[in-house]
């Protein structure tokens, strides 16, 4: 079935990851839902910790998710059979933080590019030609020069670094992309280049992205939507230019007021956030921004969760506090 039948690629649903420990069950993910329309890109932020690699990494099953239902392309991912999985895997990718710790040091870039390929039998390991010219063209479709083919990851830079992790996902054919961070451990110059690549690629490909970054004016430019996690839960969800106009959530405002609006180049109203967050490990119920909240909390934070709720079309928050204005 064509995926543009689809109205959401993929459909997450209640997802939960808590991970056992010896000083108790870590809520690394506690009750995330979302959807992502093909060819959109949902920006995943929060501080270091609130969850959004874990989430990402669930939707992808390279961890397996303690509940919650996964539905790409109309089917829940955790209940198809092997084969279909293997499939799957191939159509959806993911692109890390650090492109050298992702990379091995002994392999030579075409060899590091010509992996999934193989290991897919997407090329037969006999047919050389085949093999080079492909690696040869995503070389060249993520900007990486013909004479790199035989270097190894350390003689080169991390942007370039990067651009190896991205023809390796590419490579498959996919039709969504985890980004995980993919320029947060990056020099600055750099990151532009990166963010322009993974847009132009968005386009030329038609990909869908989930892009994850604890820094909100990167997904700004990038994102359609942005989902704002913190400690394992979605606190407030919008399209971008909602959320970056009409910030609700005390704990989005907080992010947004350190970071200069785009049109004046200046901060907005610095909005201090007071402590640490609190531990995931078994966490009371009730708001877990409740400590650090600079609204009134009230009596209703603490024993109930606050649940997301629709305030305006598509913009939802969960905060006693706004829920009852
Ligand atoms: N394998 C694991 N075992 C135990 N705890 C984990 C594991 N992976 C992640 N965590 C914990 O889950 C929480 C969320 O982690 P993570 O998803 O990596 O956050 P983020 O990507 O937002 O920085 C953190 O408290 C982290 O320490
Ligand atoms: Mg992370």
């Amino acid at each position: 079935m064509p995926e543009n039948l689809y109205e959401n690629l993929f459909e997450v649903k209640n997802l939960i990851k808590y991970f056992k420990t010896g000083k108790g069950i870590v809520h690394a993910v506690d009750g995330v839902s979302f959807t992502i329309k093909p060819g959109k890109t949902l920006g995943i932020v929060g501080e270091s910790g609130c969850g959004k690699s874990t989430t990402g990494r669930c939707i992808i099953r390279l961890i397996e998710p303690t509940s919650g239902e996964i539905i790409y392309k109309g089917r829940d991912i955790c209940k198809i059979s092997k084969a279909e999985m293997t499939k799957a895997r191939k159509e959806i990718q993911i692109i890390f933080q650090d492109p050298y710790s992702s990379l091995n040091p002994r392999k030579t870039v075409s060899q590091i590019i010509s992996e999934p390929l193989l290991h897919n039998r997407i090329i037969d390991r006999g047919d050389k030609d085949k093999l080079e010219s492909r690696i040869l063209e995503l070389m060249e479709t993520v900007g990486l020069a013909e004479r790199l083919f035989n270097s190894y990851p350390h003689e080169l830079d991390g942007g370039r670094r990067q651009r190896i992790g991205i023809a390796r996902a590419i490579s498959m054919q996919p039709d969504f992309i985890v980004c995980d961070e993919p320029v947060s451990a990056l020099d600055v110059s750099i990151q532009a280049q990166i963010l322009n690549l993974l847009k132009r690629l968005q386009t030329e490909l038609g990909l869908t992205f989930i892009f994850i970054t604890h820094n909100l004016s990167v997904v700004n430019y990038f994102a359609d939507d942005i989902a704002v996690m913190y400690l394992g839960q979605v606190v407030e969800k919008a399209p971008a230019e909602e959320l970056f106009d009409n910030p609700l959530h005390p704990y989005t405002k907080a992010l947004l007021s350190a970071i200069l609006v785009p049109e004046t180049g200046k901060k907005r109203n610095r909005v201090m956030l007071h402590g640490e967050p609190s531990s995931p490990i078994d966490p009371p119920a009730g708001c877990r921004f409740s400590k650090r909240c600079n609204f009134h909390v009230s009596a209703l934070c603490v024993p109930r969760d606050p649940p997301l709720v629709e305030i305006s079309q598509n913009h939802y928050v969960a905060c006693h506090c706004i829920e009852r204005q």
